[in-house]
Protein backbone atom coordinates (compact mmCIF):
# COMPACT_ATOMS: atom_id res chain seq x y z
CA UNK A 1 0.00 0.00 0.00
CA UNK A 2 1.24 3.39 -0.40
CA UNK A 3 2.34 5.86 2.30
CA UNK A 4 0.32 8.88 2.85
CA UNK A 5 1.38 12.27 4.31
CA UNK A 6 -0.71 15.20 5.29
CA UNK A 7 0.62 18.57 5.22
CA UNK A 8 -1.42 20.95 7.30
CA UNK A 9 -0.99 24.44 5.57
CA UNK A 10 -1.07 24.82 2.09
CA UNK A 11 0.92 28.34 2.06
CA UNK A 12 4.59 28.33 0.44
CA UNK A 13 6.35 26.17 2.97
CA UNK A 14 3.29 23.01 2.86
CA UNK A 15 2.52 23.51 -0.83
CA UNK A 16 6.46 22.89 -1.51
CA UNK A 17 6.92 20.17 0.49
CA UNK A 18 4.44 18.67 -1.22
CA UNK A 19 5.84 19.63 -4.15
CA UNK A 20 9.26 17.58 -2.91
CA UNK A 21 7.16 14.77 -1.61
CA UNK A 22 5.41 13.99 -4.94
CA UNK A 23 8.33 14.89 -6.83
CA UNK A 24 9.98 12.61 -5.23
CA UNK A 25 7.32 9.76 -5.00
CA UNK A 26 7.87 9.29 -1.57
CA UNK A 27 4.05 8.62 -0.44
CA UNK A 28 0.47 10.01 -1.66
CA UNK A 29 -0.02 13.72 -0.54
CA UNK A 30 -2.96 16.13 0.80
CA UNK A 31 -2.86 19.32 1.49
CA UNK A 32 -5.24 20.86 3.71
CA UNK A 33 -6.04 24.64 4.93
CA UNK A 34 -8.68 26.31 6.22
CA UNK A 35 -8.74 28.68 2.96
CA UNK A 36 -11.58 27.66 1.07
CA UNK A 37 -10.03 26.92 -2.83
CA UNK A 38 -5.88 27.14 -2.35
CA UNK A 39 -5.36 23.57 -1.35
CA UNK A 40 -7.48 22.23 -3.91
CA UNK A 41 -6.47 24.28 -7.09
CA UNK A 42 -2.51 23.53 -5.63
CA UNK A 43 -2.80 20.43 -5.26
CA UNK A 44 -4.90 19.69 -8.40
CA UNK A 45 -2.05 21.63 -9.91
CA UNK A 46 0.71 19.73 -9.00
CA UNK A 47 -1.50 16.51 -9.41
CA UNK A 48 -1.08 17.12 -13.32
CA UNK A 49 2.36 17.74 -12.87
CA UNK A 50 2.82 14.02 -12.38
CA UNK A 51 2.70 12.71 -15.76
CA UNK A 52 5.45 14.60 -16.97
CA UNK A 53 7.45 13.75 -13.63
CA UNK A 54 6.26 10.00 -14.48
CA UNK A 55 5.31 9.98 -10.76
CA UNK A 56 2.04 8.26 -9.22
CA UNK A 57 2.01 10.13 -6.12
CA UNK A 58 -1.58 10.88 -5.68
CA UNK A 59 -2.11 14.59 -4.28
CA UNK A 60 -5.31 16.22 -3.12
CA UNK A 61 -5.87 19.70 -1.92
CA UNK A 62 -8.81 19.99 0.69
CA UNK A 63 -10.59 21.62 3.91
CA UNK A 64 -11.97 18.49 5.37
CA UNK A 65 -9.96 16.12 7.69
CA UNK A 66 -11.68 13.34 6.57
CA UNK A 67 -9.71 13.22 4.09
CA UNK A 68 -6.24 13.40 5.92
CA UNK A 69 -7.49 10.07 7.93
CA UNK A 70 -5.04 7.33 8.72
CA UNK A 71 -1.93 9.89 7.49
CA UNK A 72 1.61 7.97 8.14
CA UNK A 73 3.06 11.43 8.96
CA UNK A 74 1.42 14.98 8.89
CA UNK A 75 3.36 17.48 8.41
CA UNK A 76 2.40 20.64 10.23
CA UNK A 77 3.22 23.59 8.59
CA UNK A 78 0.39 26.08 9.77
CA UNK A 79 0.24 29.46 10.85
CA UNK A 80 1.59 32.79 10.17
CA UNK A 81 5.38 33.87 9.04
CA UNK A 82 7.31 36.12 9.62
CA UNK A 83 8.02 39.71 8.50
CA UNK A 84 11.00 41.92 8.59
CA UNK A 85 11.82 43.02 11.97
CA UNK A 86 9.49 40.28 13.27
CA UNK A 87 11.71 37.51 15.30
CA UNK A 88 10.16 33.66 15.39
CA UNK A 89 9.40 34.58 18.35
CA UNK A 90 6.80 37.29 18.10
CA UNK A 91 4.49 34.33 16.46
CA UNK A 92 3.93 32.30 19.56
CA UNK A 93 0.82 33.12 20.80
CA UNK A 94 -1.17 33.46 17.46
CA UNK A 95 0.50 30.17 15.68
CA UNK A 96 -0.40 28.86 19.26
CA UNK A 97 -4.06 29.16 18.83
CA UNK A 98 -3.61 27.64 15.31
CA UNK A 99 -2.14 24.73 16.79
CA UNK A 100 -4.37 24.14 19.07
CA UNK A 101 -7.28 23.32 16.24
CA UNK A 102 -5.38 21.95 13.77
CA UNK A 103 -3.58 18.76 16.10
CA UNK A 104 -6.74 18.26 17.55
CA UNK A 105 -8.29 17.80 14.11
CA UNK A 106 -5.25 16.13 12.95
CA UNK A 107 -5.08 13.35 16.40
CA UNK A 108 -8.55 12.28 15.72
CA UNK A 109 -8.21 11.43 11.93
CA UNK A 110 -5.02 9.55 12.13
CA UNK A 111 -4.29 8.71 15.52
CA UNK A 112 -1.36 6.63 14.46
CA UNK A 113 0.57 9.28 12.80
CA UNK A 114 4.22 10.96 13.13
CA UNK A 115 3.71 14.45 13.15
CA UNK A 116 6.44 16.50 11.63
CA UNK A 117 6.22 20.22 13.48
CA UNK A 118 7.68 22.99 11.26
CA UNK A 119 5.36 26.30 12.41
CA UNK A 120 7.30 28.62 13.86
CA UNK A 121 8.45 29.50 16.88
CA UNK A 122 9.52 25.74 16.24
CA UNK A 123 10.67 24.47 19.66
CA UNK A 124 7.50 25.60 21.59
CA UNK A 125 5.05 24.27 18.86
CA UNK A 126 6.75 21.05 18.83
CA UNK A 127 6.15 21.22 22.59
CA UNK A 128 2.72 21.82 21.87
CA UNK A 129 1.44 19.38 19.47
CA UNK A 130 3.02 16.55 21.64
CA UNK A 131 1.11 17.97 24.80
CA UNK A 132 -2.11 18.38 23.02
CA UNK A 133 -1.69 15.13 20.81
CA UNK A 134 -0.58 13.25 23.95
CA UNK A 135 1.34 11.18 21.78
CA UNK A 136 4.03 9.63 23.03
CA UNK A 137 7.49 11.18 22.21
CA UNK A 138 8.84 8.97 19.24
CA UNK A 139 5.60 10.82 17.22
CA UNK A 140 6.59 14.06 17.42
CA UNK A 141 9.31 15.83 15.93
CA UNK A 142 9.79 19.70 15.12
CA UNK A 143 12.15 20.03 11.78
CA UNK A 144 14.74 22.92 12.36
CA UNK A 145 17.90 21.44 12.50
CA UNK A 146 18.00 19.83 9.25
CA UNK A 147 17.26 23.07 7.92
CA UNK A 148 19.92 25.27 10.25
CA UNK A 149 22.43 22.80 9.17
CA UNK A 150 21.92 22.99 4.99
CA UNK A 151 22.53 26.45 5.58
CA UNK A 152 25.75 25.74 7.40
CA UNK A 153 26.59 23.22 5.47
CA UNK A 154 26.10 25.62 2.43
CA UNK A 155 27.71 28.89 3.56
CA UNK A 156 30.51 26.42 4.21
CA UNK A 157 30.76 24.52 0.81
CA UNK A 158 30.57 28.03 -1.06
CA UNK A 159 33.67 29.36 1.42
CA UNK A 160 35.53 26.46 0.31
CA UNK A 161 34.50 26.11 -2.85
CA UNK A 162 33.65 22.64 -2.44
CA UNK A 163 30.87 20.07 -3.63
CA UNK A 164 28.31 20.68 -0.87
CA UNK A 165 27.94 16.45 -0.61
CA UNK A 166 31.03 16.90 1.03
CA UNK A 167 29.92 18.93 3.87
CA UNK A 168 28.15 17.63 7.22
CA UNK A 169 27.30 19.85 9.66
CA UNK A 170 25.12 20.03 12.77
CA UNK A 171 23.32 22.95 14.43
CA UNK A 172 21.72 22.15 17.91
CA UNK A 173 19.86 23.97 20.57
CA UNK A 174 16.10 25.76 19.71
CA UNK A 175 15.54 27.54 16.33
CA UNK A 176 16.26 30.71 16.99
CA UNK A 177 19.03 33.13 17.70
CA UNK A 178 20.73 31.28 20.34
CA UNK A 179 20.52 28.04 18.10
CA UNK A 180 24.51 26.07 18.30
CA UNK A 181 26.10 25.39 15.02
CA UNK A 182 28.74 22.50 16.27
CA UNK A 183 32.14 24.03 14.41
CA UNK A 184 33.69 20.85 15.94
CA UNK A 185 31.39 18.22 14.68
CA UNK A 186 30.92 19.95 10.89
CA UNK A 187 33.24 18.53 8.55
CA UNK A 188 34.14 18.57 4.82
CA UNK A 189 34.71 15.08 3.32
CA UNK A 190 35.89 13.86 6.97
CA UNK A 191 38.36 16.98 7.60
CA UNK A 192 36.79 19.26 10.56
CA UNK A 193 36.10 22.26 9.25
CA UNK A 194 38.25 24.20 11.95
CA UNK A 195 41.16 22.35 10.13
CA UNK A 196 40.40 24.57 7.16
CA UNK A 197 39.14 27.89 7.41
CA UNK A 198 40.21 30.14 10.35
CA UNK A 199 38.14 31.37 12.68
CA UNK A 200 36.88 34.72 11.66
CA UNK A 201 35.57 32.95 8.60
CA UNK A 202 34.34 30.24 10.82
CA UNK A 203 32.42 32.74 13.53
CA UNK A 204 31.47 35.12 9.91
CA UNK A 205 29.18 31.70 8.65
CA UNK A 206 28.27 30.33 12.29
CA UNK A 207 26.26 34.06 12.74
CA UNK A 208 24.94 34.04 9.07
CA UNK A 209 23.77 30.69 9.89
CA UNK A 210 22.21 31.80 13.10
CA UNK A 211 20.58 34.69 10.88
CA UNK A 212 19.93 32.87 8.12
CA UNK A 213 15.69 33.00 8.16
CA UNK A 214 15.74 36.47 8.82
CA UNK A 215 18.29 37.35 5.97
CA UNK A 216 15.41 35.53 3.93
CA UNK A 217 12.52 37.59 5.30
CA UNK A 218 14.38 40.27 4.82
CA UNK A 219 14.37 39.58 0.96
CA UNK A 220 11.43 38.61 0.91
CA UNK A 221 9.41 40.98 2.91
CA UNK A 222 5.96 39.57 2.81
CA UNK A 223 7.27 36.02 4.11
CA UNK A 224 9.59 33.73 5.07
CA UNK A 225 11.65 30.96 3.65
CA UNK A 226 9.96 27.68 2.44
CA UNK A 227 12.18 26.06 -0.08
CA UNK A 228 15.01 25.19 2.38
CA UNK A 229 12.43 24.52 5.39
CA UNK A 230 10.15 22.38 3.12
CA UNK A 231 13.34 20.40 1.89
CA UNK A 232 13.78 19.85 5.37
CA UNK A 233 10.94 18.80 6.38
CA UNK A 234 10.69 16.57 3.18
CA UNK A 235 13.91 14.77 4.53
CA UNK A 236 12.64 13.87 7.90
CA UNK A 237 9.39 12.49 6.27
CA UNK A 238 11.88 10.23 4.00
CA UNK A 239 13.70 9.02 6.61
CA UNK A 240 10.58 7.92 8.46
CA UNK A 241 8.78 5.99 5.01
CA UNK A 242 11.81 4.62 4.36
CA UNK A 243 12.93 3.40 7.83
CA UNK A 244 16.36 4.84 7.10
CA UNK A 245 17.75 5.08 10.45
CA UNK A 246 19.03 8.24 9.24
CA UNK A 247 20.76 10.83 11.84
CA UNK A 248 19.65 14.03 11.53
CA UNK A 249 19.64 17.25 14.02
CA UNK A 250 16.49 17.57 14.88
CA UNK A 251 13.97 19.31 17.88
CA UNK A 252 13.35 16.43 20.20
CA UNK A 253 11.58 15.75 23.56
CA UNK A 254 14.23 15.59 25.76
CA UNK A 255 14.28 13.36 29.59
CA UNK A 256 16.93 14.14 30.75
CA UNK A 257 19.42 14.25 27.54
CA UNK A 258 22.16 16.89 27.53
CA UNK A 259 21.26 17.52 31.17
CA UNK A 260 17.21 18.80 29.60
CA UNK A 261 14.45 17.68 30.96
CA UNK A 262 11.30 18.25 29.67
CA UNK A 263 11.78 19.95 26.31
CA UNK A 264 12.10 20.60 23.04
CA UNK A 265 15.11 21.38 21.53
CA UNK A 266 17.34 20.34 18.56
CA UNK A 267 19.84 17.34 18.87
CA UNK A 268 20.86 14.54 16.76
CA UNK A 269 18.64 11.98 16.29
CA UNK A 270 17.68 8.60 14.92
CA UNK A 271 15.08 8.58 12.59
CA UNK A 272 12.71 5.69 10.95
CA UNK A 273 9.83 3.71 10.94
CA UNK A 274 8.88 4.77 14.61
CA UNK A 275 9.76 8.39 14.57
CA UNK A 276 11.82 9.52 17.23
CA UNK A 277 13.73 5.98 17.58
CA UNK A 278 16.99 7.13 19.06
CA UNK A 279 18.65 10.74 20.66
CA UNK A 280 22.15 10.49 20.25
CA UNK A 281 24.41 11.97 22.82
CA UNK A 282 27.39 13.28 21.90
CA UNK A 283 29.87 15.18 24.28
CA UNK A 284 29.83 18.31 24.37
CA UNK A 285 32.86 21.03 25.34
CA UNK A 286 31.66 23.17 28.07
CA UNK A 287 31.39 26.03 26.32
CA UNK A 288 29.04 24.08 23.80
CA UNK A 289 26.91 22.56 26.91
CA UNK A 290 26.69 26.05 28.10
CA UNK A 291 25.28 27.33 24.15
CA UNK A 292 22.83 24.57 24.49
CA UNK A 293 21.59 25.56 27.82
CA UNK A 294 21.39 28.70 26.91
CA UNK A 295 18.97 28.08 24.18
CA UNK A 296 17.15 25.87 25.98
CA UNK A 297 16.50 28.49 28.53
CA UNK A 298 15.23 30.36 25.49
CA UNK A 299 12.82 27.76 24.57
CA UNK A 300 11.52 26.90 28.25
CA UNK A 301 10.30 30.98 28.52
CA UNK A 302 8.00 30.58 25.53
CA UNK A 303 7.08 27.52 26.47
CA UNK A 304 6.42 28.83 29.79
CA UNK A 305 4.05 31.77 28.11
CA UNK A 306 1.93 29.50 26.22
CA UNK A 307 1.75 26.63 29.47
CA UNK A 308 2.58 23.85 27.42
C1 LIG B 1 13.50 30.11 8.75
C2 LIG B 1 12.13 30.22 9.34
C3 LIG B 1 11.12 29.58 8.48
O1 LIG B 1 14.43 29.75 9.47
O2 LIG B 1 12.10 29.76 10.63
O3 LIG B 1 13.63 30.39 7.56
Amino acid sequence: MRKKVSIVGAGNVGATAAHWIASKELADVVLIDIVEGVPQGKGLDLLEAMPIEKRDSHVLGTNDYAHTANSDIVIITAGIPRKPGMSRDDLLNTNYKIMQDVVGKVVANSPNAILIVVSNPLDAMAQAAFRISKFNRERVIGMAGVLDSARFRTFIAEELKVSVENVTAFVLGGHGDTMVPLARYSTVAGIPITELMDKATLDRIVQRTRDGGAEIVKYLKTGSAYYAPSSAATEMAEAILKDKKKILPCAAYLQGEYGIKGLFVGVPCKLGARGLEQIIEIKLSNEEQAALKKSADAVQELVKVIGA
